[in-house]
Protein backbone atom coordinates (compact mmCIF):
# COMPACT_ATOMS: atom_id res chain seq x y z
CA UNK A 1 0.00 0.00 0.00
CA UNK A 2 1.75 3.13 -0.97
CA UNK A 3 1.48 6.73 0.84
CA UNK A 4 -1.27 8.20 -0.80
CA UNK A 5 -3.75 4.58 -0.24
CA UNK A 6 -2.63 4.49 3.44
CA UNK A 7 -4.38 8.44 3.38
CA UNK A 8 -7.58 7.24 1.57
CA UNK A 9 -8.23 5.14 3.97
CA UNK A 10 -8.51 7.78 6.84
CA UNK A 11 -9.84 9.75 5.23
CA UNK A 12 -12.75 7.70 4.29
CA UNK A 13 -13.90 7.15 7.55
CA UNK A 14 -16.59 9.75 7.16
CA UNK A 15 -18.27 8.36 4.35
CA UNK A 16 -18.36 4.61 5.53
CA UNK A 17 -18.68 4.13 9.33
CA UNK A 18 -19.18 0.21 8.59
CA UNK A 19 -15.96 0.41 7.72
CA UNK A 20 -13.68 2.15 10.26
CA UNK A 21 -10.22 0.94 10.59
CA UNK A 22 -7.77 2.83 12.34
CA UNK A 23 -4.28 3.01 10.40
CA UNK A 24 -2.76 0.27 11.68
CA UNK A 25 -5.46 -1.46 9.86
CA UNK A 26 -7.61 -2.50 13.37
CA UNK A 27 -11.33 -2.65 12.74
CA UNK A 28 -13.69 -0.60 14.95
CA UNK A 29 -17.39 -1.36 15.07
CA UNK A 30 -19.29 1.73 14.36
CA UNK A 31 -21.19 3.07 17.16
CA UNK A 32 -24.32 2.35 15.73
CA UNK A 33 -24.03 -1.34 15.37
CA UNK A 34 -22.91 -1.53 18.98
CA UNK A 35 -25.90 0.30 19.91
CA UNK A 36 -28.04 -1.78 17.85
CA UNK A 37 -26.51 -5.10 19.52
CA UNK A 38 -27.44 -3.72 22.80
CA UNK A 39 -30.95 -3.14 22.13
CA UNK A 40 -31.60 -6.58 20.53
CA UNK A 41 -30.14 -8.15 23.59
CA UNK A 42 -32.07 -6.61 25.89
CA UNK A 43 -35.18 -6.24 23.80
CA UNK A 44 -36.96 -8.96 25.41
CA UNK A 45 -37.11 -7.27 28.51
CA UNK A 46 -38.19 -3.80 27.23
CA UNK A 47 -42.21 -4.67 28.35
CA UNK A 48 -41.22 -5.15 31.57
CA UNK A 49 -39.02 -2.29 32.04
CA UNK A 50 -41.48 0.22 30.14
CA UNK A 51 -44.69 -1.08 32.57
CA UNK A 52 -42.15 -0.68 35.99
CA UNK A 53 -40.98 3.19 34.47
CA UNK A 54 -44.66 3.77 33.73
CA UNK A 55 -45.59 2.77 37.22
CA UNK A 56 -43.17 4.42 39.00
CA UNK A 57 -43.80 7.67 36.79
CA UNK A 58 -47.31 7.28 38.30
CA UNK A 59 -46.28 7.06 41.83
CA UNK A 60 -44.42 9.94 41.53
CA UNK A 61 -46.80 12.08 39.92
CA UNK A 62 -49.55 11.10 42.38
CA UNK A 63 -47.58 11.61 44.97
CA UNK A 64 -45.30 14.78 44.66
CA UNK A 65 -46.08 16.91 41.79
CA UNK A 66 -49.72 17.14 42.07
CA UNK A 67 -50.00 18.29 45.11
CA UNK A 68 -47.94 21.54 44.52
CA UNK A 69 -49.71 24.47 43.92
CA UNK A 70 -49.43 26.21 40.13
CA UNK A 71 -47.34 29.08 41.52
CA UNK A 72 -44.28 26.30 42.66
CA UNK A 73 -44.87 24.93 39.45
CA UNK A 74 -44.49 28.17 37.89
CA UNK A 75 -41.05 28.77 39.20
CA UNK A 76 -40.01 25.28 38.64
CA UNK A 77 -40.74 25.97 35.15
CA UNK A 78 -38.77 29.46 34.72
CA UNK A 79 -35.46 27.86 37.13
CA UNK A 80 -35.43 24.99 34.35
CA UNK A 81 -35.70 27.02 31.59
CA UNK A 82 -32.74 29.70 33.21
CA UNK A 83 -30.53 26.54 34.22
CA UNK A 84 -31.38 25.53 30.44
CA UNK A 85 -29.78 28.86 28.91
CA UNK A 86 -27.32 28.93 30.99
CA UNK A 87 -26.11 25.03 29.83
CA UNK A 88 -27.27 26.23 26.55
CA UNK A 89 -24.72 30.04 26.37
CA UNK A 90 -22.15 27.67 28.17
CA UNK A 91 -22.22 25.45 25.53
CA UNK A 92 -22.14 28.03 22.68
CA UNK A 93 -18.71 29.02 24.24
CA UNK A 94 -16.98 25.88 23.56
CA UNK A 95 -18.62 25.36 20.40
CA UNK A 96 -16.49 28.33 19.20
CA UNK A 97 -13.71 25.79 17.92
CA UNK A 98 -12.48 28.04 15.02
CA UNK A 99 -8.59 26.09 15.06
CA UNK A 100 -8.03 27.50 11.27
CA UNK A 101 -7.75 31.00 9.55
CA UNK A 102 -9.00 30.62 6.03
CA UNK A 103 -10.16 27.92 5.33
CA UNK A 104 -11.52 28.51 2.39
CA UNK A 105 -7.36 29.09 1.01
CA UNK A 106 -6.18 26.48 2.93
CA UNK A 107 -3.57 24.11 1.03
CA UNK A 108 -3.72 20.40 1.29
CA UNK A 109 -0.56 18.54 2.80
CA UNK A 110 1.25 15.82 1.25
CA UNK A 111 -0.55 12.67 2.98
CA UNK A 112 1.66 12.06 5.29
CA UNK A 113 3.83 8.38 5.62
CA UNK A 114 2.90 5.72 8.54
CA UNK A 115 6.24 4.11 8.26
CA UNK A 116 9.88 4.84 8.15
CA UNK A 117 13.77 3.01 8.18
CA UNK A 118 14.08 4.50 11.67
CA UNK A 119 13.10 2.85 14.39
CA UNK A 120 11.69 4.52 17.84
CA UNK A 121 14.84 3.53 19.58
CA UNK A 122 17.06 4.29 16.89
CA UNK A 123 15.12 8.14 17.03
CA UNK A 124 15.55 8.06 20.49
CA UNK A 125 18.82 7.13 20.94
CA UNK A 126 20.29 9.68 18.54
CA UNK A 127 17.49 12.65 19.28
CA UNK A 128 19.95 15.97 20.12
CA UNK A 129 19.05 19.16 20.60
CA UNK A 130 19.91 20.94 17.57
CA UNK A 131 20.65 25.16 16.97
CA UNK A 132 22.40 25.20 13.28
CA UNK A 133 21.14 24.16 10.39
CA UNK A 134 21.77 24.23 6.25
CA UNK A 135 19.88 26.55 4.52
CA UNK A 136 18.07 24.27 1.75
CA UNK A 137 14.35 24.42 1.87
CA UNK A 138 12.53 22.22 3.76
CA UNK A 139 10.69 20.20 1.68
CA UNK A 140 6.82 20.52 1.97
CA UNK A 141 6.64 16.35 2.45
CA UNK A 142 8.51 16.68 5.16
CA UNK A 143 6.96 19.74 6.80
CA UNK A 144 3.92 18.17 6.40
CA UNK A 145 5.30 14.79 8.05
CA UNK A 146 6.12 16.70 11.05
CA UNK A 147 2.78 18.61 11.55
CA UNK A 148 1.17 15.18 11.09
CA UNK A 149 3.62 13.50 13.68
CA UNK A 150 2.84 16.36 15.92
CA UNK A 151 -1.34 16.45 15.98
CA UNK A 152 -2.18 14.80 13.14
CA UNK A 153 -5.73 12.91 13.32
CA UNK A 154 -4.41 8.74 13.64
CA UNK A 155 -7.93 7.61 14.32
CA UNK A 156 -11.42 9.03 12.97
CA UNK A 157 -14.33 9.55 14.72
CA UNK A 158 -17.30 10.36 13.91
CA UNK A 159 -19.66 10.46 16.63
CA UNK A 160 -21.51 13.85 17.50
CA UNK A 161 -19.43 15.16 20.79
CA UNK A 162 -21.46 14.95 23.87
CA UNK A 163 -21.29 18.68 24.09
CA UNK A 164 -22.69 20.02 27.35
CA UNK A 165 -20.11 17.36 29.11
CA UNK A 166 -17.75 19.43 27.03
CA UNK A 167 -16.41 15.60 25.23
CA UNK A 168 -15.23 17.02 22.24
CA UNK A 169 -13.52 14.55 19.31
CA UNK A 170 -13.23 17.48 16.99
CA UNK A 171 -13.62 14.59 14.29
CA UNK A 172 -11.06 12.26 16.09
CA UNK A 173 -8.01 11.32 17.81
CA UNK A 174 -4.45 12.28 17.13
CA UNK A 175 -1.14 11.56 17.29
CA UNK A 176 -0.25 13.30 20.96
CA UNK A 177 -2.66 12.38 23.80
CA UNK A 178 -4.87 14.91 25.38
CA UNK A 179 -6.62 15.64 28.59
CA UNK A 180 -10.55 14.71 28.05
CA UNK A 181 -9.47 14.55 23.92
CA UNK A 182 -10.29 18.22 24.04
CA UNK A 183 -7.13 19.28 21.86
CA UNK A 184 -5.86 22.70 22.77
CA UNK A 185 -2.82 22.49 20.99
CA UNK A 186 -2.69 24.52 17.85
CA UNK A 187 0.34 24.94 15.70
CA UNK A 188 1.82 27.78 13.68
CA UNK A 189 4.36 27.37 11.20
CA UNK A 190 6.60 30.75 9.95
CA UNK A 191 7.65 29.82 7.00
CA UNK A 192 11.25 31.56 5.82
CA UNK A 193 12.32 28.87 3.05
CA UNK A 194 9.69 25.57 2.27
CA UNK A 195 9.64 24.55 -1.05
CA UNK A 196 6.32 25.85 -3.07
CA UNK A 197 5.22 27.85 0.08
CA UNK A 198 5.29 31.48 -0.31
CA UNK A 199 7.00 32.92 2.97
CA UNK A 200 4.43 34.01 5.85
CA UNK A 201 2.87 32.36 8.94
CA UNK A 202 0.50 29.41 8.63
CA UNK A 203 -1.65 27.59 10.86
CA UNK A 204 -2.13 23.49 10.98
CA UNK A 205 -5.52 22.34 10.49
CA UNK A 206 -5.23 18.88 11.63
CA UNK A 207 -8.49 17.29 10.63
CA UNK A 208 -8.10 18.46 7.14
CA UNK A 209 -4.85 18.02 7.19
CA UNK A 210 -4.24 21.54 5.71
CA UNK A 211 -2.56 24.34 6.07
CA UNK A 212 -3.68 28.02 5.92
CA UNK A 213 -2.11 31.18 5.50
CA UNK A 214 -2.11 33.49 8.84
CA UNK A 215 -0.52 36.39 7.46
CA UNK A 216 2.18 37.37 4.38
CA UNK A 217 5.81 37.74 4.82
CA UNK A 218 8.70 35.78 6.67
CA UNK A 219 7.92 36.15 10.51
CA UNK A 220 10.63 34.32 11.77
CA UNK A 221 12.86 37.64 12.62
CA UNK A 222 9.76 38.52 15.26
CA UNK A 223 9.63 35.10 16.88
CA UNK A 224 13.44 35.33 17.08
CA UNK A 225 12.46 38.84 18.79
CA UNK A 226 10.14 37.40 21.07
CA UNK A 227 12.28 34.44 22.08
CA UNK A 228 14.85 36.69 23.75
CA UNK A 229 16.81 36.60 20.18
CA UNK A 230 17.87 33.44 20.69
CA UNK A 231 19.55 32.64 16.87
CA UNK A 232 18.51 28.82 16.30
CA UNK A 233 15.28 30.54 15.04
CA UNK A 234 16.58 32.13 12.54
CA UNK A 235 18.87 29.72 11.44
CA UNK A 236 15.98 27.17 10.45
CA UNK A 237 14.17 27.98 7.04
CA UNK A 238 10.83 27.26 9.28
CA UNK A 239 9.83 26.78 12.60
CA UNK A 240 7.07 25.98 14.29
CA UNK A 241 5.43 27.63 16.93
CA UNK A 242 3.15 25.78 19.88
CA UNK A 243 0.68 27.51 21.35
CA UNK A 244 -2.77 26.48 23.08
CA UNK A 245 -5.97 27.92 23.68
CA UNK A 246 -6.29 26.98 27.60
CA UNK A 247 -10.22 27.95 27.63
CA UNK A 248 -10.99 24.34 26.03
CA UNK A 249 -9.67 22.44 28.53
CA UNK A 250 -10.34 24.95 30.85
CA UNK A 251 -13.69 24.31 30.52
CA UNK A 252 -14.17 20.66 31.58
CA UNK A 253 -10.82 20.35 33.90
CA UNK A 254 -10.95 23.96 35.50
CA UNK A 255 -7.84 24.54 37.62
CA UNK A 256 -5.81 21.66 36.63
CA UNK A 257 -6.52 23.01 33.05
CA UNK A 258 -3.00 24.32 32.55
CA UNK A 259 -0.92 21.60 33.74
CA UNK A 260 -2.59 19.19 31.24
CA UNK A 261 -1.73 21.67 28.61
CA UNK A 262 1.93 21.91 29.25
CA UNK A 263 1.84 18.23 29.44
CA UNK A 264 0.42 18.17 26.08
CA UNK A 265 2.63 20.36 24.60
CA UNK A 266 5.40 18.35 25.95
CA UNK A 267 4.43 14.91 24.09
CA UNK A 268 3.86 17.36 21.03
CA UNK A 269 7.56 18.42 21.15
CA UNK A 270 8.87 14.75 21.51
CA UNK A 271 6.49 13.61 18.82
CA UNK A 272 8.16 16.41 17.01
CA UNK A 273 11.41 15.68 17.64
CA UNK A 274 11.07 11.91 16.96
CA UNK A 275 9.98 12.45 13.74
CA UNK A 276 12.41 15.37 12.65
CA UNK A 277 15.18 12.67 13.77
CA UNK A 278 13.74 10.20 10.94
CA UNK A 279 13.94 12.70 8.31
CA UNK A 280 17.48 13.88 9.17
CA UNK A 281 15.81 17.99 10.53
CA UNK A 282 17.09 19.00 13.57
CA UNK A 283 15.15 20.72 16.40
CA UNK A 284 15.47 22.61 19.74
CA UNK A 285 12.78 23.30 22.03
CA UNK A 286 12.55 26.95 22.98
CA UNK A 287 11.08 27.55 26.12
CA UNK A 288 12.19 31.32 26.30
CA UNK A 289 9.73 33.42 25.29
CA UNK A 290 8.16 36.36 25.78
CA UNK A 291 4.43 35.46 25.51
CA UNK A 292 2.64 38.54 25.29
CA UNK A 293 4.93 39.86 22.51
CA UNK A 294 5.17 36.58 20.53
CA UNK A 295 1.01 37.11 20.91
CA UNK A 296 0.95 40.55 19.25
CA UNK A 297 3.91 39.37 17.09
CA UNK A 298 2.29 36.35 15.32
CA UNK A 299 -1.29 38.41 15.18
CA UNK A 300 -2.75 35.26 17.75
CA UNK A 301 -5.91 35.36 18.96
CA UNK A 302 -6.81 36.51 22.48
CA UNK A 303 -7.62 32.62 23.14
CA UNK A 304 -4.56 31.29 22.21
CA UNK A 305 -0.87 31.40 24.73
CA UNK A 306 2.25 30.32 22.62
CA UNK A 307 4.06 27.97 24.78
CA UNK A 308 7.19 27.13 22.67
CA UNK A 309 9.09 27.53 19.27
CA UNK A 310 10.85 24.73 17.48
CA UNK A 311 12.80 25.96 14.23
CA UNK A 312 13.51 23.00 11.87
CA UNK A 313 16.15 22.66 9.54
CA UNK A 314 18.19 19.83 7.63
CA UNK A 315 20.83 18.51 9.54
CA UNK A 316 24.54 19.76 8.62
CA UNK A 317 26.61 16.44 8.19
CA UNK A 318 28.68 16.07 11.45
CA UNK A 319 32.63 15.11 10.56
CA UNK A 320 33.58 11.97 11.39
C1 LIG B 1 10.87 23.20 28.36
C2 LIG B 1 12.19 23.39 27.65
C3 LIG B 1 12.61 24.67 27.37
C4 LIG B 1 13.80 24.86 26.67
N1 LIG B 1 14.16 26.12 26.31
C5 LIG B 1 15.27 26.31 25.56
C6 LIG B 1 15.61 27.61 25.09
O1 LIG B 1 14.91 28.58 25.33
N2 LIG B 1 16.72 27.73 24.32
C7 LIG B 1 17.51 26.66 24.00
O2 LIG B 1 18.49 26.86 23.29
N3 LIG B 1 17.20 25.42 24.44
C8 LIG B 1 16.12 25.21 25.20
N4 LIG B 1 15.78 23.95 25.61
C9 LIG B 1 16.61 22.80 25.19
C10 LIG B 1 17.48 22.25 26.34
O3 LIG B 1 18.55 23.14 26.56
C11 LIG B 1 18.00 20.88 25.93
O4 LIG B 1 16.89 20.00 25.80
C12 LIG B 1 18.98 20.34 26.96
O5 LIG B 1 20.18 21.05 26.90
C13 LIG B 1 19.25 18.85 26.75
O6 LIG B 1 19.82 18.64 25.47
P1 LIG B 1 19.19 17.59 24.44
O7 LIG B 1 17.82 18.06 24.12
O8 LIG B 1 20.10 17.61 23.24
O9 LIG B 1 19.18 16.25 25.08
C14 LIG B 1 14.60 23.75 26.30
C15 LIG B 1 14.16 22.46 26.63
C16 LIG B 1 12.96 22.28 27.26
C17 LIG B 1 12.49 20.87 27.55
Amino acid sequence: MDEGQNYDVISSYTNRPERRENILGRREKPITKRISNLTNAYGRYNFITVTIEQTIQKIIFRKYINPLNLSVMKRLLTLLTFLGVVVFATSQEVAIENPVIQENLAIQLPAPSFDSKTSVEKALLTRRSERTFLQDAIKLEDLSQILWAAQGVSLRIDTIPFWWTGEKWLGGLRTAPSAGALFPIELYIAVGNVENLDPGLYKYNALNHTIAKVSDGDKREDVRKSALGQAAIKNGPACIVIAANFSRTEYKYKTRASQYVYIESGAVCQNIFLQCNTLGIGTVMIGAIREESMKVALGMPDSETPIGVMPLGYLIPKEE
